[in-house]
């Protein structure tokens, strides 16, 4: 005699959850269509997550619980909501589907928890203002902002945030002064930009709360690779947010936030030569680190 097996569904038990999910869809009137859609695409996968997990009701009531404590762990300064859709990949997905261009464009990455309105500079303005400037790789940021056929967009607004040497934005690290490593910068005439700061350090994301519990459970790290952001507009174009991510870094493979993209990995050349180095009003030994942006076009209906 063969038992019928406890975690397997009847076929009783699958028209159930097919009565069911018809139900909740069936319900859903709302006079907004996207909301419709959305939700309606929302209870057909969790629904399906069901049929495929079988969660016990204690399992169901821990990811309850794990979304609760997600929630109370959120202040005015900390989204543990965004960190979670980072850490599972979600955030770069969204990114992904919001910003296809052409493939000389520069590709976006996803912003993550650290922008925070910059103090305007001069271009080859010191952005390190702070104990990193004595500890830290100097090192000259430069390139110029163009369209995809290479058109210099002169007036585009670069903003520019960064962690120090030890990985710590001047928002989590008292010992910086409000603004460190943050600028607000405009091109030239060429559409050229640069500044001058430290190499910035791979760093790990807050492991503090329930996201941080998951990342251990499951067996991952929480860093990230070092990087730069960028957000950059200009007239007429679409604006892009990015990362440009420092070759050679251990966490580039792995990085905790998925936003790694190979078009965005940039080998800061050791530079050592005087002459170079009056041209940056830089000390040697400095890195030299370029990175162009190219920025797709609005349609002309657009403007
Ligand atoms: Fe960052």
């Amino acid at each position: 005699m063969v038992l019928p097996s406890l975690s397997s569904a009847s076929s009783a038990e699958e028209a159930e959850l097919d009565r069911l999910r018809t139900e909740v869809l069936d319900r859903i009137k709302a006079a907004d269509p996207r909301l419709a859609e959305v939700v309606r695409a929302a209870v057909t996968h969790l629904h399906a997550f069901v049929r495929e997990v079988r969660p016990t009701e204690e399992e169901w009531l821990a990811g309850l619980d794990f979304l609760v404590r997600t929630g109370h762990a959120c202040t005015d300064t900390r989204n543990e909501f965004i960190l979670l859709s980072d850490m599972l990949g979600l955030t770069s997905a969204v990114d992904e589907v919001n910003h296809a261009g052409p493939p000389e464009a520069t590709p976006s990455s996803v912003e993550g928890p650290f922008h925070s309105p910059a103090p305007p500079r001069p271009l080859g303005a010191w952005l390190a203002e702070g104990p990193e400037r004595e500890r830290g790789r100097p090192m000259v940021v430069h390139g110029r902002v163009t369209d995809c056929a290479g058109t210099p967009l002169a007036e585009a607004t670069v903003d520019v945030w960064q962690a120090d040497d030890a990985g710590h934005y001047d928002t989590q690290d008292q010992a910086q002064p409000p603004g460190n490593l943050r600028a607000l910068l405009t091109t030239g005439e060429d559409g050229s930009y640069w500044f001058r700061s430290v190499l910035p350090s791979s760093y790990p994301v807050p492991t503090d709360g329930p996201v941080g519990e998951l990342l251990t459970a499951l067996g991952r790290h929480p860093m990230r690779p070092a990087h730069i952001h960028l957000r950059v507009e200009a007239a007429g174009h679409r604006p892009v947010t990015t990362h440009v991510f420092v070759a050679g870094d251990p966490y580039l493979d792995s990085d905790a936030a998925f936003a790694v993209k190979d078009a965005l990995v940039v080998d800061p050349v050791e530079c050592d030569d005087s002459d170079a180095a009056e041209r940056w009003s830089m000390k040697e030994p400095f890195l030299d680190f370029a990175f162009d942006v190219r920025l797709v076009p609005l349609p002309e209906v657009a403007r």
